[in-house]
């Protein structure tokens, strides 16, 4: 055997994948194949999403075909003028420079213009895409809701609409309420940094910019519970800003947007009358608002959730918490640092007043 072949053989078997490499890149692909991802945003399940979708697979094969050309030309000219030692095979040998194409004004014209025009002919289809999802719906066309982002939680605010049922603004948090099969217009800003919300099934992202307005629409096909998050990345809990759309059908939006019309009634007795009390003197009431109890909050306090009706959410803190299991409640007030970041900030409490609290806030249906 040749000291040629030899060198030839290794050069030959440097070009395969290793098998641990193939195994990994396997394993990284099928993890994204999820077949009921509550996220996924290729299983759209409103107009808006899906208008994005069709938007996005078209697209998806046209860059498929782009990288299969690109990249096929570049291996092919790895492995066809790959240096196999010194030899007449009109390959440069060690040492010398290839052929140079610098200058060659057909090439240069070429690979300019063929990316314009693939180009272009995406913009034809997505140009008129940015239009429809920003335009702005009618008066009376669409629920319309306030959306706040903040660290690190988000709050939303329904103006009085009675094309909706809503004649008293309603306040609520994490959790968006929406009619199912209609169209839902926001209107978001932030208090501190920069956020973006997204529900995927039903629309793509919207950053929200401090110091800005935005707007987004959303519109859910079918009564459900979609789940979303923050998408940019705002802070330790970045990850923990999630947020959840609930798209009820007529009859139980009703009743929804009754209920929470409805002040809850302040408590006179028992545990609960202490839990509103302590709610106060622990300082709870600088920052929360419940209605009707507690209007004003401290003038330098962080922004909090409106605790009105905190009991017909099921999430809470940025909806990473469980309402319905009373554990995640009182650990959370005793210490709401468990989720970092928090910008809540309560005293040692005892358990007594863990207990008396919670009373309290169970009564904020
Ligand atoms: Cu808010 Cu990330």
């Amino acid at each position: 055997m040749s000291a040629t072949t030899v060198t030839r053989r290794r050069h030959r078997r440097r070009l395969l994948p290793r098998p641990w490499f193939l195994a990994v890149a396997s394993l990284v692909l099928l993890a994204g194949c999820a077949s009921d991802a509550p996220q996924d945003m290729l299983q759209p399940e409103g107009s808006f999403a899906r208008t994005l979708d069709n938007l996005f697979n078209p697209i998806f094969w046209v860059a498929v075909l782009v990288f299969v050309v690109v990249e096929g030309l570049i291996v092919y000219a790895i492995v066809k003028w790959r240096y196999r030692g010194d030899a007449d095979d009109g390959v440069a040998d060690a040492g010398e420079m290839p052929a140079q194409l610098h200058g060659n004004t057909r090439l240069e014209i070429g690979w300019t213009i063929l990316p314009a025009l693939v180009l272009a002919g995406v913009a034809v289809f997505t140009v008129p895409v940015v239009f429809e999802l920003n335009a702005e719906p009618a008066k009376g066309e669409a629920l319309e809701v306030d959306v706040t982002g903040a660290q690190f939680w988000w709050g939303y605010e329904y103006p009085s609409q009675p094309d909706f049922g809503i004649t008293d603004g309603i306040v609520t948090a994490n959790e968006l309420h929406i009619p199912a099969g209609q169209r839902v217009y926001l209107t978001l800003r932030s208090v501190d940094v920069i956020h973006s919300f997204w529900a995927p099934k039903l629309n793509g992202k919207r950053d929200v910019v401090p110091g800005r307005v935005h707007n987004w629409l959303l519109e859910a096909d079918e009564p459900g519970v979609y789940s979303g998050q923050c998408a940019e990345f705002c802070g330790v809990s970045h990850a923990n800003m999630r947020l959840k759309v609930v798209a009820h059908d007529a009859t139980s939006w009703d009743a929804w947007v009754e209920d929470m019309q409805e002040e809850p009634v302040e408590p006179v007795s028992g545990l609960a009358a202490e839990g509103f009390e302590l709610f106060q003197q622990r300082g709870c009431s600088g920052c929360h608002v419940v209605e009707g109890a507690y209007d004003e909050v401290a003038e330098d306090a962080p922004a909090a959730p409106d605790l009105t009706h905190l009991f017909s959410r099921d999430c809470f803190a940025g909806c990473i918490y469980d309402l319905n299991d009373r554990n995640e409640l009182e650990a959370w007030l005793r210490d709401p640092q468990r989720k970092a970041g928090s910008k809540m900030v309560v005293g040692q409490l005892t358990e007594a007043d863990i207990d008396a609290l919670y009373a309290y806030l169970e009564t904020l249906e």
